[in-house]
């Protein structure tokens, strides 16, 4: 399946390799290409980007625009404070009908102050880009585990734990369950219902963060007992 992954982060790179590994036709969307190939490693990021791509050649990069163009389905992983403004450079008509996968939190961009999400409560980052691209299918999903996590739910507990979607078509959050089933083997994808459950999603990260901190570790996630 064609892929369309907006973002070189962490979580664009961790679903990059799993799903070229599963045969998917992958390209991942950045800013600047050509700037992007040229950034050198760092203390946080000690392997660069360039050299990341090496080692999954079929992995392809292009503008955001030109990502979301490629997938059928399109993955947002992008920096949160970042969304709006990525896909309004999307054309309308490579959005059209698509399945856009929200992975986003509302964070950012860091500063000195307290971490708070730009968004909550009363509407969420999901609902905002919904509502700028009524066109495409928004599906909140996979923004509640760490990336390695998103790929490989069964290095952790067995896979005995839980993801979440939550989107206004019940068709597209079926399709992405069973996205998520076949191509990373989540067990469990607990649908929510309308996007609105996004607003709960999106504020899960202000809990994590704290679990992240008390536990010294992002291999963890939620399961829902019953
Ligand atoms: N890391 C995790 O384990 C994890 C888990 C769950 C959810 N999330 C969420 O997933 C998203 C991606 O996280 P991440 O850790 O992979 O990376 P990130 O550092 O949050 O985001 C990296 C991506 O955002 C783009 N970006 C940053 N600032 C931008 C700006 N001002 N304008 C346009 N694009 C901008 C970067 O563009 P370039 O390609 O041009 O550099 C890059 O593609 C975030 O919303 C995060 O909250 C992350």
């Amino acid at each position: 399946m064609k892929i369309g992954i907006l973002g070189t982060g962490d979580v664009g790179k961790t679903l990059g390799s799993a799903l070229i590994r599963r045969g998917n036709d992958v390209m991942l969307g950045t800013r600047n290409v050509s700037r992007k190939m040229e950034e050198k490693a760092t203390e946080e990021a000690p392997q660069s980007f360039h050299e990341w791509l090496s080692k999954n050649k079929k992995v392809r990069l292009g503008t955001f625009a030109e990502a979301a163009a490629h997938g059928e389905i399109i993955m947002n992983a992008v920096a949160g404070h970042a969304a709006i403004e990525v896909l309004a450079k999307v054309k309308p008509s490579d959005l059209k009908d698509k399945i856009l996968i929200d992975i986003t939190n509302a964070l950012g961009p860091w500063g000195k102050g307290p971490i708070e999400l730009f968004v909550a409560n009363t509407d969420s980052l999901a609902e905002r880009i919904q509502r700028a691209h009524p066109g495409i299918r928004v599906v909140k999903s996979l923004n509640t585990v760490t990336a390695h996590i998103m790929v490989n739910p069964a290095g952790l507990a067995g896979g005995d734990h839980d993801v979440f979607v939550a989107g206004n078509d019940p068709e597209a959050r079926e399709r992405v369950a069973r996205f998520l089933r076949e191509e990373f083997g989540w067990k469990t994808v607990l649908d929510l219902g309308d996007l609105t459950a996004a607003r709960g999603l999106e504020m899960m990260i202000m809990v994590w963060l704290k679990i992240w901190s008390a536990l010294g570790t992002s291999d963890f996630n939620y399961k829902i007992a019953r």
